[in-house]
């Protein structure tokens, strides 16, 4: 049975990555979200999209310049009516002790190293206990390696933004339990074989009704989309 992971939680419908969001997907029904990180000035883990707060808040610059204190001021709904903070990634698993939601963060640090992020992220995940519900994906593979050395039994998927042959052996040799590929860019072939070797597949940003069809018509691991009501409509029809 496909899950259907929120992404940025229910941001069709909700500001990208806020609690809201997170909020919302649940009671959608979602079985997860999707959410993305990047560190402060003084290292705390922020959940936003951009290395830059200027698309999402009403702020300028970069995350990585701002202290935490700093960057709460700032209204990650900016086109809502209620003011709502960039959560730390503490705050929402704070919510997910209340819930048994999955999890998929995405480490944002390709065009920053955030030096440490790794490490900070996975010792919160084992300080709240949720080593069997985080998914940790990345567009940088190294990042991946390094997740897995440091913590061998959270899961890792590696982010694709193109066409990669045999990705099953690829997810294998960097010791990968899933992949996360861009939906228009993996046929429907190399997700049955992917899944065949036992790698799940997780395709992101699926939102228009004949695509998430598809998905769910190959029995994907899970789904990455931004409307989890939409998409489990459609599943129904499965
Ligand atoms: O995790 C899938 C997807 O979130 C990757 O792309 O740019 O939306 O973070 P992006
Ligand atoms: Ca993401």
């Amino acid at each position: 049975m496909t899950q259907i992971l929120a992404h940025r939680g229910y941001s069709a419908s909700f500001a990208e990555n806020t609690m809201s969001a997170f909020m919302g997907a649940e009671k959608a029904g979602a079985d997860g979200l999707e959410l993305d990180v990047q560190l402060t000035r003084d290292g705390e883990i922020v959940v936003i999209h951009d290395e830059k707060v200027d698309r999402t808040t009403n702020g300028h610059g970069f995350v990585k310049d701002y202290s935490y204190k700093e960057i709460r001021k700032l209204n990650a709904n900016k086109k809502g009516v209620k003011r709502e903070p960039i959560p730390s990634l503490v705050e929402v698993f704070e919510w997910l002790k209340t819930n048994k939601l999955l999890c998929n963060i995405e480490m944002k640090n390709g065009l920053f190293p955030y030096e440490g992020m790794e490490e900070k992220v996975i010792e919160l995940v084992y300080k709240y206990g949720l080593t069997d519900r985080i998914i940790i994906s990345s567009f940088n593979h190294y990042s991946i390696v390094y997740s897995y050395r440091l913590a061998p039994e959270i899961e890792t998927a590696p982010l694709f933004l193109e066409a990669i042959y045999m990705p099953w052996v690829y997810s294998q040799s960097i010791r990968a339990k899933g992949i996360h590929p861009k939906h228009s860019t993996i046929p429907d072939h190399i997700i049955t074989t992917t899944m065949e070797n036992g790698i799940a597949v997780r395709p992101y940003t699926v939102n228009r009704e004949a695509d998430l069809k598809r998905i769910f018509k190959l029995n994907c691991t899970a789904v990455i989309t931004d409307n989890p009501v939409k998409a489990l409509k459609v599943k129904k029809q499965y």
